[in-house]
C-alpha cells in the first residue's frame, strides 16, 4: 500500500501569510500542519509515503522530514507546476505508485476520533483485497461548498457530485481516499472540468460507475476540521490545544506513532526528542521513550 499527500495549492484564502511558506507548513497549535496528514497514513499501517508541493516549498518539506527514517517511514517527495486539481496526484506519482494501492490525503485536513486507526485499516483491506475505492463521509451544514455523495437505504453510494448549487445530501466527501491498483490507469481519463481541474470527484464517479465505491461515514462524535481559512485554521488550533492539554497528550506526533507501531527503537525515538530540543513536542518525544505514557495506538 502506497500514500500520497497533496501538499501543493497556492492557499490564496491565507495570504499574506502563505505568499513565502506553504499552507501545509503553517502551524497547527504546536506542529506543522503536515504531521496530521503525515499521522493519519501512518495509522492505516502506510509506510511508503510520496509528498507532493509546489516546486518552490519542497525544499522546505525535505529539510523537515528528511528521507522519512526518523519516523520508520519511505518518504519520497514530487513537484506540481500549478494547482491543476487533486486527480493530477496520481498522474504525478504514476512511478511511485507502480502496481499498487494507494491512499490520498490533502496536506491540510486533519482528522481525529475514536476507532480511526481501525477505520483506515479496513479502507486498506478493500482496495487491496477487494479492489474497491473508499471515500469518508462527514455531515456537514454547508454541503454545496464540498463534494458531495448521497446513499441508498442498505449504505450504498448512489452519486457524487462536485459543490452542488442544490446538493441532495448533507455529506461531504472528506480529503482521504483510498483506490486499488491501477489508480494511475483511471486518473488518466479524467477530464478537466469548467473550472479547468482535474476533479477527484470525476475518479471517484468512475469507480462507482463499476460498483467499486464504497463509504465510510464519520460519526457525530468525530472530528473533520480543514484549515484553509484564517478561521478554520485558528479552530483546529484551539482543537488540538483543548484535546491535547484536557488529556496531557499530543495528538498526531509522527515519531510517536512510530514508535509504538514497532518501526522506530527507543534510541531513535530520543534522537528525535533531541532534534526538537527542550520544546513541549521534543519533551513529550523524550516521556514516551521513557515509558511515561499509555499507549493506546494500534
Ligand atoms: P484548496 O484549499 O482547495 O486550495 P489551496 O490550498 O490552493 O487554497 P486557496 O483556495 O486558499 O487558494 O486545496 C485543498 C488541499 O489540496 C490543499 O492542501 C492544497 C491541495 N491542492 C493541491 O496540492 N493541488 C491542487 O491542484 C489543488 C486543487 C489542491
Amino acid at each position: 500500500m502506497k500514500g500520497v499527500i497533496l501538499a501543493g495549492g497556492a492557499g490564496t484564502r491565507l495570504y499574506p501569510l502563505t505568499i513565502v511558506t506553504s499552507k501545509q507548513l503553517l502551524p497547527v497549535y504546536d506542529k506543522p500542519m503536515i504531521f496530521y496528514p503525515l499521522s493519519t497514513l501512518m495509522l492505516g499501517g502506510i509506510r511508503d509515503i510520496l509528498i507532493i508541493t509546489t516546486p518552490e516549498d519542497n525544499e522546505s518539506f525535505r529539510r523537515l522530514l528528511g528521507d522519512g527514517s526518523a519516523f520508520g517511514l519511505r518518504l519520497r517527495y514530487a513537484v506540481q507546476q500549478s494547482p491543476r486539481g487533486l486527480a493530477e496526484a496520481f498522474l504525478i506519482g504514476a512511478d511511485f505508485i507502480g502496481d499498487d494501492a494507494c491512499a490520498m490525503i490533502l496536506g491540510d485536513n486533519i482528522f481525529y476520533g475514536n476507532n480511526f486507526s481501525r477505520m483506515l485499516k479496513d479502507a486498506c483491506e478493500n482496495a487491496e483485497d477487494n479492489g474497491h475505492a473508499t471515500v469518508f463521509g462527514y455531515y456537514v451544514k454547508d454541503p454545496e461548498r464540498f463534494g458531495i455523495m448521497t446513499f441508498d437505504e442498505q449504505g450504498n453510494v448512489t452519486s457524487v457530485e462536485e459543490k452542488p448549487a442544490e446538493p441532495r445530501s448533507n455529506y461531504a466527501v472528506t480529503g482521504l481516499y483510498f483506490y486499488p491498483k491501477g489508480v494511475s490507469e483511471m486518473a488518466r481519463r479524467v477530464e478537466p472540468s469548467g473550472r479547468g481541474e482535474l476533479e477527484i470527484t470525476s475518479l471517484n464517479e468512475m469507480y462507482l460507475n463499476e460498483g467499486r465505491l464504497d463509504a465510510c461515514i464519520f460519526g457525530r462524535g468525530f472530528a473533520w476540521l480543514d484549515t484553509g481559512t484564517i478561521e478554520s485554521l485558528i479552530d483546529a488550533a484551539e482543537f488540538v490545544k483543548m484535546v491535547e492539554e484536557r488529556q496531557g497528550i499530543k495528538i498526531s506526533a509522527p515519531e510517536e506513532i512510530a514508535y509504538r507501531n514497532g518501526w522506530i527503537d527507543k534510541q531513535m525515538l530520543l534522537s528525535s526528542a533531541e532534534r526538537y530540543g527542550r520544546s513541549p513536542y521534543g519533551e513529550h518525544l523524550k516521556a514516551v521513550a521513557e515509558g511515561r505514557y499509555y499507549s493506546n495506538i494500534k
